[in-house]
């Protein structure tokens, strides 16, 4: 079957491993919500909120991004709030999600850790059910937070393990990089490696390739989260490529806060073809302007991918996944049947 390459990229078949849910709040949700909630929004249209989305770092759009999460108060808000990411995801052709979740931005408002969980469990179970969906959870420290709030966070969130065992298998870190370097959440890193967890962490965003060493050597994570700025390091680079540590690249959120400002400039086709393990990831959907689909277009459009390209970056997020290697060789599989009955 011949096909354009914006039809290629929208049937293949692929993986999510960079994805935050709060950042899937769409403004119309926000709205709903806010409405449904009796929040009261710093804005009085849909329009208007979308029209504050300019930002300049990490943290301009942190500041938008925590407040929006104020309207998320009960489990069916964030049910609903998965369940319209699920939805994109299935019209994008993702198959497999891990997704990022911040407790510690919902605690601090008096919204219990169970109302989070059984919230984003509910709807990723009924996608399970329902469609070729299958998802995880990965539950995320807020760098900018003391790593004792951390460790109380993990805390509070282990009585619901094994109600959870099915979705919740792994930590990570995230929001403000920039002197808040990975090491300083040792201890806690060290405790969900010792209970089993998997470990993800963002390094080198916005931050120096210093903190992609430590987050690899400090606190032993199994995949970067963005990991841009490691071209600055031939040794890591080499280091990365060797390994196969994969990097969970997201092309759209790093021109909305300006890691790089434009998209042809994007190093991830270098790193690709420099044999690193990269993957094409959404972020923050709702706020960086598109999900799965948008991003490989657009990285496809301004870098000049080739479909065999874009098969390697679809095939390495299945790869670097946490699911089981039986069902990673049916996606491989799946992908493999897709690329080679197109042209
Ligand atoms: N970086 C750091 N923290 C975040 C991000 C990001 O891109 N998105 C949501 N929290
Ligand atoms: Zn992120």
């Amino acid at each position: 079957m011949t096909i354009s390459l914006h039809e290629f990229i929208q049937g293949l078949p692929k993986a999510e491993l960079h994805l935050h849910i709060e950042g899937s709040l769409e403004p119309e949700l926000m709205f709903a919500l806010a409405q449904r909630n009796g929040v009261t929004l710093p804005y009085a249209t849909v329009e208007e909120i979308r029209a504050a989305y300019n930002f300049t770092d990490l943290q301009s759009f942190l500041n938008l991004y925590y407040a929006g999460a104020a309207v998320l108060l009960t489990e069916e808000d964030f049910y609903d709030l998965t369940m319209a990411y699920i939805q994109r995801a299935l019209a994008d052709q993702v198959r497999h999600v891990e997704l990022f979740f911040d407790p510690q931005t919902h605690t601090a408002r008096g919204v219990s850790t169970e109302i989070v969980f059984a919230g984003i469990a509910r709807a990723l179970r009924q996608a399970r059910q329902e469609h070729a969906f299958s998802g995880s959870m990965i539950l995320c420290f807020l760098r900018h937070l003391s790593e004792e709030d951390a460790l109380l966070t993990l805390q509070a969130a282990l009585p619901l393990r094994e109600q959870y065992a099915d979705l919740w298998n792994g930590v990570g870190l995230d929001s403000a990089e920039v002197d808040n370097p990975p090491e300083r959440f040792a201890r806690v890193f060290a405790q969900a490696r010792e209970l089993g967890f998997h470990l993800v962490a963002h390094a080198g965003e916005e931050g120096p390739p210093a903190y992609i060493h430590s987050a690899l050597d400090i606190l032993q994570v199994e995949r970067i989260d963005h990991g841009v700025r490691a071209e600055e390091d031939e040794a890591l680079m080499q280091k990365l490529a060797k390994t196969q540590m994969p990097l969970t690249v997201c092309p759209l959120s790093n021109l909305k806060l300006c890691v790089v400002d434009d998209l042809s400039k994007h190093n991830l086709a270098r790193m690709l073809r420099a044999g690193l393990c990269i993957t094409i990831n959404s972020d923050d959907p709702a706020y960086f302007g598109g999900y799965m689909n948008a991003n490989f277009i657009a990285s496809a459009d301004a870098l000049d991918l080739s479909r065999a390209e874009l098969v390697q970056l679809a095939k390495n997020g299945f790869c670097a996944s946490f699911a089981p290697a039986e069902q990673k060789q049916l996606w491989l599989e799946e992908l493999d049947a897709f690329a080679s009955s197109t042209h």
